[in-house]
């Protein structure tokens, strides 16, 4: 071989044209034994895994995580004591869209992280919200479809939507989120991450603390008003992808620093909110926020399909020293994702690269499986007398669940003393935004309903909104009553203002 650079198949075998398969005569039939050609549009054909159900379109990059403060008092994790730096890996996405979808819809921005541990894999998968639409599990899949596509027509409709919306008053605080500012994020590094759920930390004496985290952007908040995301969504479909890229690759890495809220465990028994649900945020004067350290991302992926697209991120992935909370969304997710990933991925998922442990070695009994290259030899078993691996019981120490008992029940949370599902979403109305971000709130919020809401679901989205605050809610109806005389007859018909336009043009 004169070019050491030959081409070969999948076997290592070289190949002699990259350019013409294999016929009887330069004008004959192509032969089936053709072993190249056929490999490779069977491998074409097997490109794609299936793209994730909810937050198919994301991006991601590498970086490390340095802890800067001593919270060693809330948790032995590894990862969180003092001076410790860990690798990690982000990842960013919208949630509705599918994996072609435009980076600047409105959305929220799911906010992975996998940190590659001493003690094994630990993975924080949040938004960039810290409240969630349902709180229940059972309600998510039907959350996620309403806010896919119809069965009919395959078109994302609003209508749905908002049927949903005001048929389940506990999405009002987070929707109140999704039409404000943070409904369209300038950048992904413009946009804070939360763990929205309540998790558990224990120290090293085995005290149990409930914590939120936040990872707080060193950029500055930034968001797109509607339209220039719907001016960016026309010019740059992966605009948020691109601008993470660019910054990495041009030495601007991106930073965030990590604060978390911390309950002393026995407070959740008198707290005037159910800390575990997940459309509720503590109040930072009940709780302020305490530092722990800095995340940076600061290398690109070398192949998006191995290390991004086949990246799987799993609430479950919680490394001695953390641990769930009572919340029956974050138990719904901890059986959730590892089934997705089984699905997507196939089994063996956590032997790729992207989502083995680098910071330690696995010493687990799966064996096994489709795709399978490494399999821990004998014993294949356990107990045995054989040297295999054995549990560590001190990775537990003293008890560091929580206690529940009671009646098997399908039923809501018990309320608390201020547990409502409108009260928090006013207060962000009346007291977090300033008259600009409130008018941009009412603006979006008409938008949106403008575009194919109809009657009665469209007069619940009133209340709804009046539920919230009474001033915004009648703001909401005269805005959308207004915009409605305003049209022309033709474009009401359509029910979407802007494929009504693109078709008068036609
Ligand atoms: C992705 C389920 C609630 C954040 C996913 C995926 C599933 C799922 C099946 C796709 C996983 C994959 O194929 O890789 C659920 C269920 C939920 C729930 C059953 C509630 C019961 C939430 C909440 C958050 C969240 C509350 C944020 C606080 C994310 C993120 C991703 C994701 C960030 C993308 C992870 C990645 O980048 O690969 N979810 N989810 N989910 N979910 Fe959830």
């Amino acid at each position: 071989m004169s070019d050491p650079n030959y081409t070969t198949d999948d076997a290592g075998i070289p190949v002699p044209s990259d350019e013409h398969s294999l016929t009887v005569g330069p004008d004959g039939p192509i032969l089936l034994n053709d072993a190249y050609l056929i490999e490779k549009m069977a491998a074409f054909n097997r490109e794609r895994v299936p793209e994730r159900q909810p937050h198919a379109k994301g991006g991601g990059a590498f970086g490390t995580f340095e802890v800067t403060h001593d919270v060693s008092a809330y948790t032995r994790a590894d990862v969180f004591q003092p001076g410790k730096k860990t690798e990690l890996l982000a990842r960013f996405s919208t949630v509705a869209g599918e994996r072609g979808s435009p980076d600047t819809w409105r959305d929220p921005r799911g906010f992975a992280l996998k940190f590659y541990t001493e003690q094994g894999n630990f993975d924080m998968v949040g938004n960039n919200t810290p409240v969630f639409f349902v709180r229940d599990p059972m309600k998510f899949q039907d959350f996620i479809r309403s806010q896919k596509r119809r069965a009919d027509n395959n078109l994302r409709d609003h209508d749905m939507q908002w049927d949903f919306w005001t048929l389940s008053p506990e999405s009002a605080h987070q929707v109140t989120w999704l039409m404000g500012d943070r409904g369209i994020p300038r950048t992904w590094r413009h946009m804070n991450g939360y763990s929205s759920h309540t998790y558990l930390w224990y120290n090293a004496a085995g005290e149990r603390f409930w914590v939120k985290y936040h990872f707080k952007t060193d950029q500055g908040i930034e968001f797109f008003t509607q339209d220039e995301g719907d001016q960016m969504a026309s010019m740059d479909t992966d605009y948020h992808t691109r601008d993470l890229w660019e910054a990495i690759d041009g030495g601007n890495f991106p930073t965030w620093t990590l604060h978390m809220q911390i309950m002393p465990f026995d407070d959740a028994k008198t707290y005037r909110y159910n800390p575990f649900d997940l459309t509720k945020v503590w109040p930072h004067g009940d709780y302020p926020l305490i530092e722990v350290g800095k995340m940076t991302l600061n290398r690109n992926p070398a192949d998006y399909h191995t290390e991004i697209e086949q990246s799987a991120f799993e609430p479950s992935n919680a490394v001695p020293g953390t641990g769930p909370s009572p919340d029956k969304m974050l138990l719904g997710r901890w059986f959730s994702y590892p089934d997705a990933h089984r699905y997507r991925i196939g089994v063996n998922y956590k032997e790729l690269p992207v989502n083995s442990a680098h910071a330690t070695t696995v010493r687990s009994y799966s064996k096994d499986g489709a795709m399978r290259h490494h399999n821990p030899g004998d014993p294949v078993y356990v107990p045995n007398s054989k040297g295999g691996p054995h549990a560590d019981p001190s990775v537990s120490g003293p008890p560091v669940g929580w206690h529940t008992d009671g009646e098997m029940v399908r039923t809501a949370y018990t309320l608390r003393a201020e547990d409502d599902d409108w009260s928090q979403a006013g207060t962000m109305v009346r007291e977090v935004l300033d008259d600009a971000a409130r008018d941009r709130l009412v603006d979006n919020i008409v938008g949106h309903l403008l575009n194919g809401v109809t009657p009665p679901v469209l007069n619940r989205a009133f209340e709804y909104w009046r539920n919230v605050d009474k001033g915004l809610g009648d703001r909401i109806e005269a805005g959308v009553q207004a915009k409605q005389n305003e049209l022309d007859p033709k474009a009401e018909k359509q029910g979407n203002p802007a494929r009504s336009t693109a078709q008068d043009k036609a």
